[in-house]
């Protein structure tokens, strides 16, 4: 299966998808890049990957859902991801695409949607924080649930280091989030994923966690 990857700008996620299908095993290629903005550093990335890179710069909503579409459709792309695209997207195009079209976004979703959702994280003072991966829908930052990673929030976190932390997790989630879609065991029922073969963690985590040192030292 062919993935399309629509990025807007460094491309760390679009580089973590490369570096998983590289694997023979890896159910998914990478067909082709589109840039809203034709200086984002990830088209480098892909260029270097050897796969077709294009930069679709248009004021119009709609000519740019026009243009990417006809992309798409040239590379037979089969799953469109965005990964770091940062402009919202024509809602034909995001009809045209339904249940083919998933994203990446810094939070728990429904937690903190829209713009810097590790500040947003840190101002509300939430102990854990993560990434989501999910199908998209017109509303922004929401749709089916595919995958979370979670990662603690440390006292002394600002929003860099919230996101670097955040980060690490979005670069393994993204491509088994993929990687599920290409196998064909993703099945959307209503708002909710199921997952084929599901595998999950069967732990809580504290945060604080016990022991706590001793207040009085
Ligand atoms: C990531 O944090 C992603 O969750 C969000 O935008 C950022 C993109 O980073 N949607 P990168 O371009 O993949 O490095």
């Amino acid at each position: 299966m062919r993935a399309g990857v629509l990025i807007s700008g460094r491309g760390t996620n679009l580089q973590a998808l490369i570096d998983a299908s590289a694997a023979p095993d890896y159910p998914a290629e990478i067909g082709v890049v589109i840039s809203n903005r034709a200086d984002a550093p990830g088209l480098d990335r892909a260029r270097s990957a050897d796969i077709p890179a294009v930069a679709i710069v248009e004021p119009e909503r709609a000519d740019f859902a026009a243009a990417a579409t006809a992309v798409l459709r040239e590379h037979r792309v089969g799953l469109v991801a965005l990964a770091g695209f940062m402009r919202i997207l024509d809602t034909g195009f995001v009809a045209a695409w339904q249940d083919r079209l998933v994203n990446i976004h810094p939070s728990l979703l429904p937690a903190f949607p829209g713009l810097r959702a590790q500040r947003q994280a840190i101002a509300a003072g939430v102990r854990f924080s993560g990434c989501t991966v999910h199908f998209v829908r017109p509303e922004v930052d929401t749709g089916p649930i595919i995958a979370q990673a979670v990662v603690p929030v440390h006292p002394d976190d600002d929003e860099t280091s919230l996101s670097d932390r955040i980060l690490a997790v979005e670069h393994r989630l993204y491509p088994l989030a993929v990687r599920l879609f290409a196998e064909g065991r993703l099945a959307i029922v209503g708002n909710r994923v199921a997952v084929i073969g599901w595998v999950g963690p069967d732990v809580a985590l504290l945060n604080p966690a016990e022991p706590l040192v001793s207040a009085a030292g």
